[in-house]
C-alpha cells in the first residue's frame, strides 16, 4: 500500500508557467501547483539554484518541472518561456505573472533606471508574457488562466515606493482590460494582492524591528502572510473550479487594506 499522502488532482494535466519561481511567493506557488496535478515551468532570472530547489522539491513530491532562465523584461526571453513550456511539456494553461522587484527611495531620488527595472519586470513583462502565452491559446482555440501576483499597493498607497505602485496598479488596470478582451475565448484573467508576506522582496524591512512591529499592527489577523497563504488561493483560481471567475483582484492580506482606525 502507498504511504503517499493522496494528493488533490485539480490541476491534473495542465501545465503552469510561474514568474519568478526561484523563491519567494513564485517558489511555494510552483510547488503548489505542482502538487495539485500541474507540470510546472519553473522561471528564474539570476538564481539558478533557487529554481534548482524549487524543482527538487516538486520532484520529490512526485511532481513535473522544467527550469527555464528567462528575464521577463525582455522581450525574446518571455517568448522562450511559452516557447519551453510548448517544447517540453506540450500545452501551457495556466500563467502565473509573479515576477516583481521593489525599490525604495523617496519620488525626488528615483532614478531612471530604478523606475525603468521596475516597471519593466513588474508591468511590461507580464503584458508581454501574457501576450506570447495568450497567441498560442487563441490560435490552438483553447481556454486558459492568467493570474498576476500584483499587491495591496495595486490599490492602497506606499510612500517611497511610487514606481512599485505605479507598476502594481498598472497591472490591476491590464488584467481588467484583459478579462474584457479575452472571455469571449474563454481565458480568463485575475489578480492577487498580497499583503505583507514574509519574503525575500521585503527582507530589510521585515529585519528592521520598528518598521515590522508598525506593520503588524496594521495588520487585524495579527501575522505576517506566508507563501503557503498566497498559493492555496491561487491554486483554486488556477483550476476549473475557478471558470466563471474573471476580471477581479483577490486580497491575501490578513486585513491590512481595510485597516483603518482612529485612535
Ligand atoms: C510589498 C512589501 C510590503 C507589503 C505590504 C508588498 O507588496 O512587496 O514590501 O511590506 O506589500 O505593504
Amino acid at each position: 500500500m502507498s504511504t503517499q499522502p493522496s494528493q488533490p488532482t485539480r490541476l491534473k494535466d495542465k501545465v503552469a508557467i510561474v514568474t519568478g519561481s526561484s523563491s519567494g511567493i513564485g517558489q511555494a506557488i510552483a510547488i503548489r501547483l505542482a502538487s495539485e496535478g500541474a507540470s510546472v515551468v519553473v522561471d528564474f532570472r539570476s538564481h539558478p539554484e533557487g529554481a534548482e530547489e524549487t524543482r527538487s522539491k516538486i520532484e520529490s513530491a512526485g511532481g513535473k518541472a522544467i527550469v527555464v532562465q528567462a528575464d521577463v523584461s525582455k522581450i525574446a526571453d518571455t517568448q522562450n518561456l511559452v516557447d519551453q513550456a510548448y517544447a517540453q511539456l506540450h500545452r501551457c494553461d495556466i500563467l502565473i505573472n509573479n515576477a516583481g522587484v521593489e525599490k525604495n527611495a523617496p519620488f525626488c531620488d528615483v532614478t531612471e533606471a530604478d523606475y525603468d527595472q521596475v516597471l519593466d519586470v513588474n508591468l511590461k513583462g507580464a503584458f508581454f508574457l501574457t501576450q506570447a502565452f495568450v497567441r498560442k491559446l487563441k490560435a490552438a482555440h483553447l481556454p486558459g488562466r492568467v493570474l498576476n501576483i500584483s499587491s495591496v499597493h495595486e490599490d492602497m498607497v506606499f510612500p517611497n515606493f511610487s514606481s512599485y505602485c505605479a507598476s502594481k496598479g498598472g497591472m490591476r488596470m491590464l488584467m481588467r482590460n484583459l478579462a474584457v478582451e479575452l472571455g469571449p475565448f474563454g481565458i480568463t484573467v485575475n489578480n492577487i494582492a498580497p499583503g505583507a508576506i514574509s519574503t525575500p522582496i521585503n527582507k530589510s524591512l521585515l529585519e528592521d524591528k520598528p518598521k515590522l512591529n508598525a506593520l503588524l499592527a496594521n495588520i487585524p489577523l495579527g501575522r505576517l502572510g506566508t507563501t503557503d497563504d498566497v498559493a492555496a488561493l491561487t491554486a483554486f483560481l488556477a483550476s476549473d473550479e475557478a471558470a466563471y471567475i474573471t476580471g477581479s483582484t483577490y486580497v491575501v492580506d490578513g486585513g491590512l487594506l481595510r485597516n483603518y482606525h482612529e485612535q
